[in-house]
């Protein structure tokens, strides 16, 4: 069911534009609005580096690591999201693709990553207290957790419901997704062994639209737990 949702979403959301204002091809974005907010610096990848992403969609940010020369390694339950991600990035960038669930991936995965990042991805879609351990067993020590997604309306935490619109004579189909606030995501972290765990609300443009961009960092700490 959860598929047929993503498969829907994907014929909805358009192809990233072909460049950016600054007329690049590829380039990270955190946020839900254009040419806004930080880059790919955020993850600390070089090249060589192997780098995973959850719900990778269309696939824009894993092509932009890619070019990097990272090892851009993608996962996404929607085999229409991962075609279009080929479509478009297969003669820019060489991305590792996979259909699966991220919880599934992660738990049949032998590969180590130094860094794990999701926009409004699969992190925001399962629960963090079964993702978060999958994630850890995969993270080299010191490696980095990054994720975006849409903050919390005030006095909605913990699992949520969240619609994807069909046309007007179907209901729209419903996915759960996890929501919380900054302070309680830093704590969220240290409780699954992360360090450093920073969490903010990235200020929307300027312009008609108020809604921020959440942004939560932290490390992998050593195995304590
Ligand atoms: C809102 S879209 C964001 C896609 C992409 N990261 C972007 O920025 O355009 C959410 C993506 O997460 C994927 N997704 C949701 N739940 C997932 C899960 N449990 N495992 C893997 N992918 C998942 C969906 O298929 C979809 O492509």
């Amino acid at each position: 069911m959860t598929e047929t949702a993503w498969d829907t979403y994907a014929q909805q959301k358009p192809q990233r534009r072909p460049v950016n204002a600054a007329g690049e091809t590829t380039w990270f974005n955190w946020t839900q609005y254009p040419d806004h907010g930080p880059g790919a610096e955020i993850l600390g990848v070089s090249r060589g580096s192997a780098v995973l992403e959850l719900g990778c969609g269309k696939g824009g940010n894993l092509a932009h690591v890619a070019t990097l020369g990272a090892r851009a390694v993608g996962v996404d339950l929607s085999l229409a999201q991962l075609r279009a991600a080929e479509a478009r990035w297969s003669d820019t960038a060489e991305l590792e693709l996979h259909q699966a669930d991220a919880l599934d991936f992660l738990a049949h995965c032998t590969d180590t990553f130094d860094a794990v990042f999701s926009v409004f991805g699969a992190v925001w879609f399962i629960d963090p207290a079964r993702l978060l351990p999958a994630i850890r067993e995969r993270l080299r020590p010191g490696g980095m957790l990054a994720f975006s997604q849409r903050p919390p309306a005030e006095g909605c935490y913990g699992c949520q419901a969240s619609y994807i619109t069909r046309s007007e004579d179907e209901d729209p189909l419903v996915v759960k997704r996890w929501d919380y606030e900054p302070p309680r995501w830093t704590r969220i972290l240290r409780q699954h062994g992360f360090t450093g765990a920073t969490a903010h609300v990235l200020p929307a443009p300027v312009g008609p639209r108020k809604i921020g961009t959440l942004l939560v960092r932290a490390t992998m700490g050593p195995a304590t737990l």
